[in-house]
């Protein structure tokens, strides 16, 4: 399946009561494997998490790890990039090349990168050297 079809779907299952903003997002990893995450709200609200977090946690519970592809998609004016930590959390898994594909239900589409997300991302690198 395309992978923003894959990020439209699980859209419908959002569980969004609170901002009533759904969104869906779809990781396509080296594998070839799709996975699927929506945000998930909470009546605490700080607690809530992305529709981006979910598909990468189902990422790492299956056992697969780097990820080619990124789709997102929600009903909005505009496409809606990825929040900052969402942007943190996929340069955890994702070389700084991977495309990200941005969409609107009505059909907008943009396209970036996760290097273009975050430009100097803090990274596994700086921490070398530090106590082991
Ligand atoms: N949200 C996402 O799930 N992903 C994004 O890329 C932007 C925002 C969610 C968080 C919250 O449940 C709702 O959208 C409104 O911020």
């Amino acid at each position: 399946m395309e992978l923003l079809e894959a990020a439209r779907d699980v859209r419908a299952r959002a569980y969004a009561p609170y901002s009533k903003f759904k969104v869906g997002a779809a990781v396509r990893s080296t594998t070839g494997a799709v996975y699927v995450g929506c945000n998930v709200e909470n009546v605490a609200y700080p607690e809530g998490t992305c529709a981006e977090a979910g598909a990468i946690a189902a990422m790492i519970a299956a056992g697969d790890s780097a990820i080619a592809e990124v789709a997102v998609i929600a009903d909005s004016p505009a496409p809606v990039p990825p929040c900052g930590g969402c942007r943190q959390k996929l340069a955890e898994f994702a070389q700084g090349d991977v495309k990200v594909v941005m969409a609107t239900t009505a059909g907008k589409v943009l396209e970036t990168t996760v290097a273009d997300l975050l430009p100097g991302a803090f990274g596994a690198d700086h921490m070398a050297g530090t106590a082991k």
